[in-house]
């Protein structure tokens, strides 16, 4: 069976497999479609989600992408158990994300359900899925405040590896200040039209793993909402670039979202784009191409996810 091969390293020596099975998006209206259709208040379990991320895992991923927010952890959790059970591979064979967010006001007790769920003892890693905890409901606490107690978490056992998503350099800052475990990742909106080049730095100067997702944003963005001409010289270099190596479009944007070091974070319900996501381990983009591929899109700043908050 061909696995998901490529790892990024945490600076804390944690061994993360570099593409991760994404169970938000398009899984999230699969599930609240099959909520809809339940009749009942009973718990729903979408089977086309459980059966979608066992494809992925039977396809040779090893990361599973979830969170509070998007309602899946059951399916995972369904899926993981199955998977296990047909394959004879062990829970420390996967490596599971998953993210708080309205739970943060308890931060235990959310966890303490999220694995209930998952059908899992432990998570690999956990994530605040965003800074902008005005938005939760009946919250009392700071960022600071929130992130001890995922520390906390994380000392007793429960989570592995802790960070944040959808982070700015002022939102870092601001846990600089009182962190002891300054956050490992941050999950970020990251393709070519969305650099954060300043983020990168930053990143990469405080030891702090960047996660991309929306990776394929430039092949899924409607042309209207950006500028037309970018787009089309990127498309250009990514066809001359899947021309030199047999690849598609989507894979060489997979593939220079891995080259920058990144954990990938994508999705599919289509079977041959899932063996296309687990093959961009197997072929390289140039120091060049990778180049290309920047300045086509350096000049562009489209944001498809969050777009309303201030990030910096
Ligand atoms: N932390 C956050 O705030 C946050 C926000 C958003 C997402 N995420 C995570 O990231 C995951 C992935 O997000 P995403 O869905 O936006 O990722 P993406 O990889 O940019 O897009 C995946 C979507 O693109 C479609 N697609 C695949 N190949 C394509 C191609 N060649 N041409 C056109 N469309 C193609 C897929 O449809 P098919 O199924 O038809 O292949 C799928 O719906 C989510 O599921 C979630 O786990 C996190």
């Amino acid at each position: 069976m061909a696995t998901s091969s490529a790892n990024v390293t945490l600076r804390n020596g944690s061994v993360v497999p570099a593409i991760a099975f994404g169970s938000g998006t398009k899984w999230y209206a699969t599930k609240q479609d099959a909520k809809e259709a339940a009749e009942g208040d009973g718990p729903v379990v979408s089977r086309e989600v459980v059966d979608s991320i066992k494809r992925a895992l039977h396809a040779g991923i090893r990361h599973l992408d979830t969170a509070e927010m998007y309602d899946t952890e059951d399916e995972i959790g369904a899926a993981i158990h199955e998977f296990l059970a047909e394959s004879g591979l062990e829970r420390s064979d996967l490596y599971i994300t998953s993210k708080i967010f309205t739970g943060a006001t308890d931060v235990r007790g959310t966890l303490t359900h999220a694995l209930s769920r998952l059908q899992l003892d432990y998570l690999d890693q956990y994530l605040l899925h965003t800074p902008f905890i005005e938005d939760i409901p009946d919250n009392t606490k700071t960022l600071g405040e929130i992130w001890a107690e995922i520390e906390a978490v994380h000392r007793d056992g429960l989570v592995r590896d802790i960070g944040v998503s959808n982070f700015g350099i002022p939102h870092l800052e601001v846990l600089r200040e009182d962190a002891t475990i300054f956050p490992l990742v941050n999950q970020i909106e990251f393709h070519p039209l969305l650099q954060q080049r300043e983020l990168a730095e930053y990143a990469k100067e405080h030891g702090v793993t960047l996660a991309s997702y929306a990776p394929l944003t430039p092949l899924t963005v409607s042309a209207d909402k950006v500028d037309a001409a970018v787009l089309d010289a990127l498309k250009e270099a990514l066809d001359a670039i899947a021309d030199r190596t047999g690849k598609t479009r989507a894979q060489v944007l997979l593939r220079w979202n891995l080259q920058k070091g990144r954990v990938v974070v994508s999705t599919t319900g289509n079977a041959k784009r899932l063996a296309a996501l687990v093959d961009v381990q197997e072929f390289e983009l140039t120091e060049d191409e990778v180049q290309t591929i920047d300045a086509a899109g350096e000049t562009a700043s489209f944001r498809k996810f969050w777009d309303d908050k201030k990030f910096d």
